[in-house]
C-alpha cells in the first residue's frame, strides 16, 4: 500500500479524492498495490464527507508523515503552494500538481530540486485539464523537431466565446455560467485577460524547447475587447475567433510566442473546438499536425490527469521520469513587435478609403453598412502599428494560419 495526501479540496482536489476513493480497484490494477488516501489539507471543514476524518488544517501533518510518499498539490496560486512543494520534495516526497501558475513561475527550480532528490515532480493536469499533452510531447512526439504548438488552452474563454457566438449570450452572463460550472479561476481576470493561457503556452514551450519561458514578458491579450460585430464579420471571412496560445521556433532559434484572439479559418482543426473544450495542435517535422482535444477544465477531467500523475509517481517511487527543462532568461524570445501576421481590421465605413490607401486598393473588404472590415497582408506587428497609427481602428485581431 502506498500512502498519499492531497493539498486543497476545491474543484480539482475534491475530484482527486473522489477518483482515489471510487476507482480503488482500477487503480490497484494499474499499480499492483493499493493507493491509499491518508490526509487532505484544507482550512475548511467538510463534516458530511465519507472521508471527513482525513482532513487536517496543518501542513506539517503531511510534511512530517514518513508514510506519505506522494502529494497532490491542487491548491492553486503560487503561495504557499511553492513553499509547500519545495519542502515536500526536500523531505523526500514526490509531488504532482494541476497548478499552472506554480509550474509556469517555478517549474525549472522545482524540477531541479526533484532531480537532486531522485523524485518526481509531475504536472500533466496543468495544461489541457483532462487532455494528455505533457506526456505526449515529452515521450510520444520526442523524435520530432516541433515547429509550432497552437492551442485553445483556456476553457472559460472558449466557453464564453461559444455562448456569445451560438446563443448571443452577453459576456457577463456567459462568464457567470462558466464560474458556476467550476471552469473559471478564482479570479476570472486570469481567464479573460489571457493570463491562464499564457502560463500554459509557456509550460508547453519550456517542455518542448528545453528552457524555462517565463510568462511575465510574453505578449498576452484576452477576449474582453471582442465584440459581436467582430464575431459576425469573422463569419464573412469564413473564420471564427478563438483565443490562441501559440509558440513557433524561428530559424535563428528564437521563440515567437504569444497569447491573442485570432481569426482562424472554419476549416482549421481548432475552429470547431467549443464550450469548455481545449484543443492543442502540435506541428512536428515527422508527424505533421497532431491535435489533442478534450475537456480542458472542470473537476473530474482535471482530477483524472492528477490521478494519472499519482499513479506514475507510485510506479516510479525509486526512479525519476525524465521530465526536465533548465532555467531560462527569455533572451531567446522574439520581441512581439517583430512577430509577423496578417491582421483583421474593422473601421467606420467613412474610413474605408483611408484603409485602401494604406493597404492597397486591391485589399478585400466587407461591409455591414456602418463598418468595413478587411484582412491585411502579412507584416510585422511594428509595421502594422506604424501604418495604422493615424487610422481610427475599431478592432484589430491577428489572423492565424492554423
Ligand atoms: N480556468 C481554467 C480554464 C481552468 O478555464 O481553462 C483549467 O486550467
Amino acid at each position: 500500500m502506498v500512502e498519499i495526501a492531497i493539498m486543497g479540496h476545491g474543484v480539482v482536489g475534491s475530484g482527486v479524492a473522489n477518483i482515489i476513493t471510487s476507482h480503488k480497484q482500477k487503480l490497484y490494477s494499474a499499480v499492483g498495490e493499493e493507493i491509499h488516501l491518508k490526509k487532505i489539507l484544507d482550512l475548511r471543514e467538510f463534516p458530511d464527507l465519507p472521508y471527513a476524518d482525513k482532513f487536517t488544517k496543518d501542513f506539517d501533518d503531511i510534511l512530517n508523515d514518513v508514510e506519505i510518499r506522494v502529494v497532490a498539490e491542487v491548491m492553486g496560486g503560487i503561495h504557499p503552494a511553492y513553499e509547500y512543494t519545495k519542502k515536500l520534495l526536500l523531505a523526500g516526497k514526490s509531488v504532482v500538481t494541476s497548478n499552472k501558475e506554480l509550474v509556469a513561475a517555478k517549474g525549472a527550480e522545482l524540477l531541479q530540486i526533484a532531480k537532486e532528490n531522485n523524485l518526481n515532480f509531475l504536472f500533466e493536469a496543468s495544461v489541457g485539464g483532462g487532455i494528455p499533452i505533457i506526456r505526449p510531447i515529452n515521450q510520444c512526439l520526442v523524435a520530432n523537431n516541433v515547429m509550432e504548438i497552437a492551442g485553445i488552452l483556456n476553457g472559460t474563454t472558449n466557453f464564453i466565446l461559444t455562448k456569445m457566438i451560438e446563443d448571443g449570450m452577453d459576456f457577463d452572463a456567459a462568464l457567470k455560467l462558466a464560474q458556476d460550472l467550476g471552469f473559471a479561476e478564482r479570479n476570472p481576470e486570469a481567464d479573460v485577460e489571457g493570463y491562464d493561457a499564457v502560463r500554459k503556452i509557456c509550460i508547453l514551450a519550456s517542455l518542448t524547447f528545453g528552457k524555462h519561458v517565463y510568462p511575465d514578458n510574453i505578449h498576452t491579450e484576452g477576449i474582453t475587447k471582442i465584440t459581436l460585430e467582430d464575431v459576425k464579420f469573422a463569419t464573412k471571412f469564413d473564420s471564427v475567433i478563438k483565443l490562441i496560445g501559440d509558440v513557433k521556433q524561428l530559424d535563428d532559434g528564437k521563440l515567437d510566442i504569444f497569447v491573442a484572439p485570432m481569426l482562424i479559418k472554419k476549416s482549421s482543426q481548432l475552429a470547431n473546438i467549443d464550450n469548455e473544450f481545449n484543443g492543442i495542435m502540435v506541428r512536428g517535422d515527422c508527424t505533421d499536425d497532431v491535435v489533442f482535444y478534450g475537456k480542458g477544465a472542470g473537476s473530474m477531467p482535471t482530477a483524472s490527469a492528477v490521478v494519472a500523475d499519482i499513479v506514475d509517481c507510485v510506479k516510479h517511487l525509486k526512479r525519476r521520469k525524465f521530465l526536465f527543462w533548465v532555467d531560462g532568461s527569455n533572451e531567446n524570445v522574439l520581441p512581439y513587435e517583430q512577430s509577423k501576421a496578417a491582421m483583421y481590421v474593422r473601421v467606420e465605413a467613412s474610413a474605408g478609403d483611408e484603409l485602401k490607401k494604406i493597404f492597397g486598393s486591391d485589399i478585400k473588404t466587407v461591409s455591414n453598412g456602418a463598418n468595413i472590415a478587411a484582412i491585411t497582408p502579412v507584416m510585422t506587428v511594428k509595421e502594422f502599428e506604424e501604418k495604422t497609427k493615424d487610422l481610427k481602428l475599431l478592432s484589430k485581431i491577428r489572423v492565424g494560419d492554423l
